[in-house]
């Protein structure tokens, strides 16, 4: 595959898997929005999702692998740019861009590791979750509502997720940006709003994962 033996093909792999991954980001807000109208609405959305069946898995399947060619290959560049680089710069031209580009790969690890936690957590249910059985509500359905409820009454927990929003904040305010310019869709005239447009993404999702947060510690 041509677009993985160059390092401009492996940056356009990490910027298109990156922005389908935001695009699942901004769907599950929405679905996590739910938790705001009750037991009743966020349990039947789960539901709804979990009837589909096939359809499900297959959507598993596609976002593991997009979720895998991003991870891959961004590691791979950090590693590749970090080595054609062996000598730090005697001084920094661009403090910003630095910084925003080093922090890229320790959010995204720390990303990782909340991602792998929260799938064990409200998908597996093998951490964080107790009497997984009890969690049925009156019309019989799986009470996700009562396992988010319970699990942010943890201060731990809640302390884990509000972490790994800032982290998604971190990342996606570099990141978004970052996308278009991969792709040479940006320009002189339009570089400044693309970054500006990166920062209000980042801050809607960050605003609306932690209102979820808020909402589930309320309850
Ligand atoms: C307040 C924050 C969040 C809440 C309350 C939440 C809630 C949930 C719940 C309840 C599920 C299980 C769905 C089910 O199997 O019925 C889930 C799955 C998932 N969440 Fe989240 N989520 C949050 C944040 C995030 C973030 C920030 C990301 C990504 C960066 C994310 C990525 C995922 C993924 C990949 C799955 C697995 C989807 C699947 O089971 O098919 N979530 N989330």
């Amino acid at each position: 595959m041509i677009l993985t033996q160059s390092s401009v093909g492996r940056k356009i792999l990490v910027a298109v898997t990156g922005l389908l991954l935001v695009a699942f980001i901004c769907v599950h807000l929405l679905g996590n929005l739910s938790l705001f109208a009750g037991a009743d609405a966020i349990n039947a959305y789960a539901e709804k999702l979990h009837s589909l069946g096939p359809v499900v898995w297959i959507f598993r399947l596609v976002m593991l692998g997009l979720f895998a060619v991003h991870v891959i290959f961004a590691v791979q560049l950090t590693v590749e740019n970090s080595s054609a680089r062996p000598e730090a710069y005697m001084q920094k031209v661009n403090e910003e861009a630095t910084f925003m580009s080093r922090s890229m790969i320790v959010t995204g690890c720390i990303l990782f590791a909340f991602i792998v936690y929260h799938i064990l957590h409200f998908t597996g249910r093998v951490v964080g979750v107790e009497n997984v059985e009890a969690l049925v509500d009156a019309t019989g359905r799986f009470d996700v509502y009562t396992m988010v409820v319970q699990s942010f009454n943890s201060v731990a927990i809640t302390l884990i997720y509000l972490i790994g929003m800032v982290c998604l904040f971190l990342h996606l305010a570099h990141g978004v940006g970052s996308f278009f310019q991969t792709l040479g869709l940006t320009n002189d005239s339009t570089f400044d709003a693309v970054g500006k447009l990166g920062k209000v993404v980042s801050i809607v999702l960050l605003v609306g994962y932690v209102a979820v947060v808020i909402c589930g510690v309320a309850k």
